[in-house]
């Protein structure tokens, strides 16, 4: 193959300016200070993230030197010392926060509870306590394992205190799951409840970590909120209640400072293929890249009350639930279930009745609400709202169009958010009120961040065409290792390009320089001579009015090299037929060329996902080739989905 490039396809060309109304009033009020600012992070990068590092964090001990790379190694702010759960709580008492709402919780069944910076303070110094009374010390590992409510915040905040390495498991896997990670880090602890609820039903929590448990030896304690009220197994001795431990510990804790490296979490990625990776963050550097992104991307006020729809078995809970917010100061809303429980619209109930400002969803969660319908939405208000957010995938221009026109009511900025679980915090993104926006487009980086396009002997490809797409400079919240697997650190990122971190995916440059991210490399297709990322025929798809979601995927074709085969879910109510087959193609023809005519249209009731709403492109190419599906299905989210999809004709 001599075309090492990607051609890329879209044609997207719409530019939002910022709203003069937001800019006004924005954290960073102009383009030309986010140039200046970003000019000054990338020309003296250790003056600029030092200066940074003092503004934005509580240190017990200065630091010694800001960053030392040893690539592909980094330690930053070495020599400091400071106490992460005291940034997020300890900082705000005796300030206008102490009694400000740190955390808004609705749960599915609907109830509500708030926690002040004062009280989760309390509840974070009992559970430190506790842990503590356990015997765990720094440097040991506990597993999370709960549902979305304030005290998985709480046992994670109560590990970093003590600098317990943990890591949050989706209250969504299987004991399967439990049982790899579990013992992968070797955890002492776990802490779960006996459930959460979901679509009206209970998730049997403690039920699945007991299924784990004849499997995961290092296990020494089992500590179980009660949440739900249903029947659970304790074992004596083991199993310990939250509320008899929580009765007894004491309500104030001393922090003790843990140096800036110290070892904060490790969250499992399981990427398509193979083992789960388990990323590892550490403290210093991770704090000060979700705190600096939260006041810039999110544009944080004290008056704000601020959504993330994220759980926090995701990165994006740890990072835009937890962390991030909870240094700046910011009231959480956190919501326990399911979007469309008791019916499509609770997502805009909540956001009126606890006037929500800013929201942050993934597009996913888009395409599903337009699905649903607008009227839905047309019932409330959403006047509280002012900013828009979007993480996970690249957005297709139609679902952006929708979040501003129906969502945001054309008045809230959008930012696109591009980062992943290893970078630990946002590195591509609009800042809003600063950077006009393109539906589909993160835009341009965060300070600090150098991003490329390059091919893959690593040279820069010229603006509009599509390559790989790396960040040639570290920065501080950046993964500091694999958990155990140095070498599969060094293999799956620093190999494959030397001296530059390769993220995985594809990606353009335009001529304004702003990106776009194509997808995975390992989804570009290859037809007939021409690599073309899957993200931009599906945004072709989803542009047509009868498509509610698209994912696209290669199929080995003797001629072409690859054959494009198109799974579609179609709006409800729309029928499917061969007539509409042929319209589709030839909308993608019209709407980005005939290269990228799918060969093929499958018409899908549902798409393999995982439980974060990636679609699991590999499953799809199994199917596309007509085989059976074989590999790793545990992050699947509902199997059911494939079988349908197997006996469906083509
Ligand atoms: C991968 C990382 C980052 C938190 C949630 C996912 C894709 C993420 C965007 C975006 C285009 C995006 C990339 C990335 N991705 N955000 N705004 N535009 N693609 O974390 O599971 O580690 O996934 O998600 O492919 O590499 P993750």
């Amino acid at each position: 193959m001599t075309d090492l490039t990607i051609t890329s396809v879209s044609r997207e060309s719409r530019i939002f300016k910022p709203p003069a109304e937001f800019k006004g009033q924005a954290n960073l009020g102009s383009f030309a200070a986010y140039r200046k600012l970003y000019a000054e992070s990338v020309n003296a990068p250790e003056k600029f993230w030092a200066r940074q590092a003092k503004e934005h964090l509580l240190w017990r001990k200065p630091f010694k030197s800001v960053l030392r790379w040893k690539l592909p190694h980094s330690k930053w702010f070495s020599g400091g010392y400071l106490n992460l759960s005291e940034n997020c709580l300890d900082r705000h008492l005796g300030t206008h926060r102490e009694n400000k709402a740190a955390i808004i919780f609705e749960g599915e069944p609907g109830d509500i509870r708030t926690l002040t910076y004062r009280q989760l303070h309390r509840e974070v110094c009992k559970f430190a306590n506790v842990l503590e009374s356990l015997g765990l010390k720094k440097g040991d590992r506990a597993a999370i394992y709960m549902p979305m409510v304030p005290e998985a915040a709480v046992a994670m905040l109560a590990c970093a205190r003590l600098g317990v390495v943990h890591t949050v498991i989706f209250g969504g896997f299987s004991s399967e799951a439990i049982k790899d990670r579990v013992n992968d880090c070797q955890a002492r602890l776990i802490i779960t409840a006996d459930g959460g609820w979901r679509r009206g039903r209970i998730i049997e929590l403690k039920g699945s970590v007991d299924r784990a448990l004849p499997n995961t030896p290092s296990v020494e304690h089992v500590i179980v909120l009660r949440r739900c009220g249903n029947e659970i197994a304790m074992a004596a001795g083991r199993d310990l209640w939250w509320h008899d431990l929580m009765a007894r510990a004491p309500d104030l804790h001393k922090a003790r400072a843990h140096e800036s490296e110290t070892p904060l979490f490790i969250l499992y990625t399981s990427g398509s293929t193979g083992k789960p990776k388990g990323v590892l963050h550490t403290t210093a550097g991770y704090l000060l890249g979700v705190t600096m992104t939260t006041k810039y991307v999110f544009d944080l006020k004290d008056a704000d009350i601020y959504w993330c729809t994220a759980d926090i078995g995701w990165v994006t809970g740890h990072s835009y639930v937890v962390y991030g917010p909870l240094a700046s100061g910011a009231t959480v809303l956190m919501y326990e279930g399911a979007p469309n429980h008791p019916e499509p619209d609770r997502f805009w109930d909540i956001i009126d009745r606890h006037g929500v400002t800013i929201f942050y969803t993934a597009p996913t969660a888009i395409r599903a609400f337009m699905r649903w319908g607008d009227d839905y939405v047309n019932r409330h208000r959403l006047r509280s709202l002012r900013l828009l957010g979007t993480v996970g995938e690249p957005i297709n221009p139609e679902a952006w169009m929708w979040y501003h026109r129906t969502i945001g009511k054309k008045r809230c900025p959008i930012v696109d958010t591009w980062w992943q679980t290893e970078t630990g915090a946002i590195m591509v993104t609009p800042l809003p009120g600063v950077t006009p926006t393109k539906p589909g487009s993160a835009t341009l980086p965060f300070f600090g961040i150098v991003p490329k396009v390059v091919d893959e002997a690593g040279h820069e490809v010229p603006r509009n065409t599509g390559g790989r797409f790396v960040l040639t400079r570290p920065w501080p919240s950046m993964l500091r290792t694999l958990w155990g697997d140095d070498e599969r650190f060094k293999r799956q990122y620093w190999s494959e390009l030397p001296g530059m971190y390769f993220t995985g995916d594809g990606a353009r440059q335009d001529k304004d320089g702003y990106f776009w991210i194509v997808g995975r490399i390992d989804d570009v297709l290859n037809v007939a001579g021409h690599r073309i990322g899957t993200a931009e025929v599906e945004s072709a798809l989803v542009s047509h009015h009868s498509v509610a979601e698209a994912a696209v995927v290669g199929r080995p074709d003797d001629l072409k090299g690859q054959a494009l085969v198109a799974f579609v879910t179609l709006k409800a109510g729309i029928p499917p037929g061969g007539a509409l087959k042929e319209e589709l193609r030839n909308h993608v023809a019209k709407e980005i060329g005939s290269l990228a005519k799918p060969d093929t249209i499958r018409f899908a009731a549902g798409l393999p996902k995982t439980r974060s709403g990636k679609i699991m492109r590999r499953i799809l190419k199994e199917i596309a080739a007509g085989g059976d599906v074989k590999g790793d299905t545990t992050t699947l989210e509902d199997f059911s989905v494939v079988a349908t999809l197997q006996q469906a004709e083509e």
